[in-house]
């Protein structure tokens, strides 16, 4: 395969797995993006972050969009460059909002960019990779395709399909972002190898209604969004993430931990009782920040 650009340009959104009962399934675009431009240079590889996580990230090749972009470029059997590389990130790091995802998603996508023949790295092809570096896809899929998204796998590959949420739904996303962080990694290590049953057949029932909740009738979020799979047992890792979740929910705020936390996300949030509520739990009010990001319909876009 060719390269044809030596420029691309590509910004991706932030995104909220599991929404409750949609373990490793269920996903939903959010309104913060990170942006990141390309070149393709003779050189060595150079990146420069401004934003979330720039104190934190690698500036070489070990920069996960850098890594990526690689796995795009040889997917296709394109030659590889040195890479000048800017990044603006709005997305925050380690707080369950995808940031990882918005990262591979945005590496494959400027791949896609450079390429003579962009069809050869396609959203199929995209979703598949980004899977098989994520581990799973329910970020990958509402960050590349936006909006809210059921994704799945099987032997060959990562399948999505968008949700069909009204223009004039009442879900209306705020995430609450503490100060802490907390690796997916972690988080995962938290769960039990099994579960009983009855657990099982409670999430199986309240994700399919959940599909109803977000497109047709967000009345019954409130049942939509329990969940017996994931958040409990990793209560541990998160205690005051919980007790948010916990207290929003008796207060009637469809509260789930977003992916896999700490942030918490409030699925119809725009409401004036939400943030004194937050001030009411949590220990250290100036640690914690909430955010009317609203739902990102646009998913991913190369420009
Ligand atoms: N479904 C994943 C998890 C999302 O909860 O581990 C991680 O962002």
């Amino acid at each position: 395969m060719r390269i044809a650009h030596t420029h691309a340009r590509v910004d991706v959104p932030a995104t909220s797995a599991n929404l409750g009962p949609g373990f490793d399934a269920l996903g939903m675009a959010l309104g913060l993006r990170d942006s990141v431009e390309i070149e393709a240079v003779a050189g060595r590889t150079e990146v420069e972050v401004t934003g979330e996580g720039a104190a934190d990230v690698p500036r070489g090749e070990d920069h996960l969009v850098v890594r990526a972009l690689r796995h795009g470029l040889d997917h296709v059997g394109a030659p590889q460059s040195g890479i000048r590389m800017r990044c603006r990130n709005e997305i925050p790091h380690g707080r369950g909002l995808g940031s990882s995802a918005a990262a591979t998603v945005a590496g494959l996508l400027l791949a896609r960019g450079l390429l003579a023949d962009p069809d050869a790295l396609d959203d199929r092809a995209v979703l598949d990779l980004a899977t098989e570096m994520e581990g799973h896809p329910d970020n990958a899929a509402p960050a590349l395709l936006g909006g809210a998204t059921i994704s799945w796998t099987d032997e060959a590959s990562a399948h999505a399909v968008v949700l069909d949420i009204p223009a004039t739904s009442s879900v209306d996303p705020v995430v609450l972002l503490p100060a802490a962080v907390l690796s997916t990694r972690t988080a995962r290590t938290l769960l039990p190898a099994s579960v009983p049953h009855a657990d099982a057949a409670f999430e199986a029932g309240r994700a399919a209604l959940l599909v109803h909740a977000l497109t047709r009738d967000p009345s019954v979020l409130m049942a939509a969004t329990e969940d017996r799979l994931h958040q409990e047992y990793r209560a541990p890792a998160m205690p005051e993430s919980l007790e948010l979740v916990r207290v929003l929910r008796q207060e009637g705020f469809p509260a789930t931990i977003s992916g896999a936390g700490p942030s918490v996300l409030v699925l119809t949030g725009a409401d004036d009782r939400l943030v004194p509520l937050v001030r009411q739990v949590v220990a250290r009010p100036e640690d914690w920040r909430a955010a009317r990001v609203g739902l990102d319909r646009l998913g991913a876009r190369l420009w």
